[in-house]
């Protein structure tokens, strides 16, 4: 009987790009998902953006946008970055919307009846300026162990302590700079503590792996917290039924996003979503990483008990990704978006490294530059695709295309690789895929052992039958070894089904060998990988950084305030350009003298790029006057010229009304 299962990932923020990081869970999990499917299995695999939460808002708000259309952008990046890298979903929807609005309600209002809901009224940091509460994230100020400054309410970057928000010296909201205050506000609360017994059965049966489980134990006997599931607004979420301005905390509704794209998914394929999400019919696994297993473990588990829904069979976690043995990094260029990956590499490519270093443990995974090079090159393209490119234009070339029978040579190394599927199939099942890779390259080395013990390139010259036989045990090993490799390299096995003008392969394929039948010609596979293209695409990672910040990127914090005193000192002029000129040796640097009604200054403004010198000469324009002198390579810039806009060619002159005088003030 095939088995009937249900896989998620964890849901996306959508308010940044997907990057490589994110990509290791969900290419572990499109694995599995494609390993059940080519077991025959019936598997979905269900995701969304998870859309909620001050960070959205916030980006929204700096990008000028509203947050339903910053989430509608991200929703369609994130799918693109997705396909992209081959991760095949069943569902991609989104936390807001009526299903997600549905469930959160529902299970919310089963959890108030069950008594599992308390109201609390509680202090908090408030922002008087912003007129909202403040995450922790949002409040800025003075570390109180090592005193490093700007650092976040809730730990410091610099020391790595936690603390609270209140401990900060000198806080300050991140959006406008005010020093926040406390405020009183109502809360509403989930009794966590109440499902301990519950919560502890299910992972006494095997609901985690067992350094997940461990871990647990821990936060059992620190005791469980009431959780507060509430946020006061502005809040961009789902307002809380019989509340003005309160909505769920996004990491209420967030995995309740699984059902509602499941939900989604049923009502636009005829499905009963009763006997799919809550029946036993169907198994069901969660995949996240070990960052959000509180969340998964504890909370999730435990409002779907109290609302009387199934909980998943298993929770699969994974740790994260590191680059050359550090943390990924914006600086070093090691902070890869899924979109520059696609610009540079196959995702291919990504896939196979990934599945050669898991394991289904709760360990980070490294890659290594090097080590990744290395690996595809030298098994990937060397060993796997070189199997295929010896003897696939061999046949079509010399032997019409046309395969033989095997012989006894030949049946004993079909055989040899037929025996592993049981070893590889199991390795899947696990999550162990480094375990699979490692046995496909060794029966890989087996195949091109026995390549090189039958010389077909020697015995094309003379025996062409002899060279048939060979060459057709060679490809039952390429079609073999693809079938192995499948869930992790989808596009190159369509290669090889095209090559071999067979259906698409399954695990069943494994026992059947193909012979006396055609086969078609030859594409090429898979290309080394040139360390020039790692190289520059490190280096667009590192620009990505330097350029404006994207809209979708967190908003930079405000600098210090300022006092209207400190900004009633500058004298802003209306100025005449008499002369423009490029600056030698400086490609952004324009030199303008300027008439401020009598008075010569000389600017050196960064605007060549946008304009050109011959644009300004005559033009009126906005001059800081009393910006204090500055000695620069190329001369000294007595002044500053009002321009704004991102950079680059996209910089506009404030210019002034046409009747405004040289040298006359402007407020
Ligand atoms: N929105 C929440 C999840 C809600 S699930 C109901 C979230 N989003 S996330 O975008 O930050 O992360 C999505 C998934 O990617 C998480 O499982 C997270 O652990 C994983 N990863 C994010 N960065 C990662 C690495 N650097 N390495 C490995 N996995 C990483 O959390
Ligand atoms: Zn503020």
């Amino acid at each position: 009987m095939p088995r009937k299962i249900i896989v998620t990932s964890a849901l996306p923020y959508a308010n940044g790009p997907i990057h490589i990081g994110h990509l290791v869970e969900y290419l572990q999990t499109d694995i599995w998902v494609r390993f059940h499917k080519m077991c025959g299995n019936q598997c979905l695999y269900f995701c969304a953006d998870d859309a909620h939460g001050t960070p959205i808002m916030i980006s929204a708000r700096a990008a000028g946008i509203t947050p339903e259309e910053l989430i509608e952008r991200v929703h369609k990046e994130h799918k693109a970055d997705f396909d992209g890298f081959l991760v095949e979903f069943d569902n991609y929807y989104s936390t807001h919307s009526p299903e997600n609005k549905y469930f959160s309600e529902l299970i919310f209002g089963r959890l108030k009846q069950a008594g599992s809901i308390v109201e609390k009224t509680i202090e908090q940091t408030y922002c008087e300026n912003c007129k909202m509460f403040l995450p922790d994230r949002y409040i800025r100020g003075t570390c109180p162990r090592c005193k490093a400054e700007d650092q976040y309410g809730d730990s410091c970057d610099k020391c790595g302590g936690t603390h609270q928000p209140t401990e900060l010296i000198n806080p300050a909201c991140s959006t406008c700079s005010t020093p926040p205050v406390r405020r009183e506000s109502r809360h509403y609360f989930f009794k966590l503590a109440d499902y301990e017994q519950q919560l502890k059965e299910l992972i006494t049966a095997g609901y985690t792996q067992k350094t997940t489980a461990n871990k647990l134990d821990e936060w059992f006997s620190t005791g469980l917290k009431d959780w507060d599931i509430s946020r006061d607004g502005p809040y961009f979420g789902f307002k809380i039924p019989g509340e003005e301005d309160k909505f769920f905390y996004v990491w209420l509704d967030a995995p309740i996003g699984y059902m509602a794209s499941a939900k989604n998914y049923c009502d636009k394929n005829n499905l009963d979503f009763d006997k799919l999400w809550n029946s036993n019919e169907y198994e069901l696994y969660h995949f996240v990483g070990k960052d959000i297993m509180y969340f998964h473990a504890l909370f999730f588990p435990a409002t779907l008990i109290g609302a009387g829904f199934k909980t998943a069979d298993k929770l699969f976690v994974h740790g994260f990704l590191t680059i050359n043995g550090e943390k990924m990094s914006k600086s070093k260029g090691t902070f890869i978006k899924a979109s520059t990956y696609l610009k540079y590499l196959n995702p291919e490519t990504l896939r196979y490294y990934y599945a050669s270093k898991l394991t289904g443990g709760i360990e980070d995974i490294d890659l290594s530059i090097e080590d990744f090079t290395n690996k595809i090159n030298s098994n990937l393209v060397g060993k796997l695709a070189n199997l295929a490119s010896r003897s696939g234009p061999m046949l079509t070339k010399k032997l019409d295309s046309q395969l033989g029978q095997l012989d006894t040579a030949g049946r004993e190394l079909i055989s040899k690789l037929t025996a592993a599927k049981g070893q590889i199939t199991e390795n899947y099942e696990n999550l162990n895929y480094a375990a699979a890779v490692r046995t496909i390259t060794a029966l890989a080395d087996e195949a091109n052992r026995y390549v090189e013990q039958n010389q077909p390139w020697i015995t094309v010259k003379n025996d062409l039958e002899k060279t048939r036989t060979t060459l057709t045990a060679v490809i039952n090993a390429v079609r073999i070894l693809t079938i192995y490799l499948k869930p992790i390299l989808p596009e190159y096995a369509e290669k090889i089904e095209k090559f071999l003008n067979i259906d698409k392969l399954s695990f069943a394929d494994v026992e059947t060998v193909l012979q006396n039948r055609k086969i078609n010609n030859f594409e090429r596979l898979a290309d080394r990988i040139d360390k020039s293209k790692v190289i520059a695409m490190i280096e667009e990672s590192k620009e990505a950084q330097i350029a404006a910040p994207a809209a979708t990127d967190s908003v930079e914090p405000i600098k210090p305030q300022c006092t209207i005193e400190d900004f009633e000192k500058i004298d802003l002029r209306i100025a005449r350009v008499v002369k423009a000129e490029p600056v030698e040796g400086a490609d952004k640097l324009l030199r303008l003298q300027l008439d401020l009604g009598g008075v010569q200054k000389q600017v050196l403004a960064g605007i060549a790029c946008a304009y050109k010198p011959d644009e300004l000469a005559g033009k009126t324009v906005v001059c800081l006057a009393n910006l204090k002198p500055r000695k620069m390579r190329f001369g000294t810039s007595e002044g500053m010229i009002l321009a704004a806009g991102p950079g680059g060619q996209d910089i506009f002159i404030l210019s002034a009304a046409s009747g405004a005088e040289p040298g006359q003030r402007v407020s």
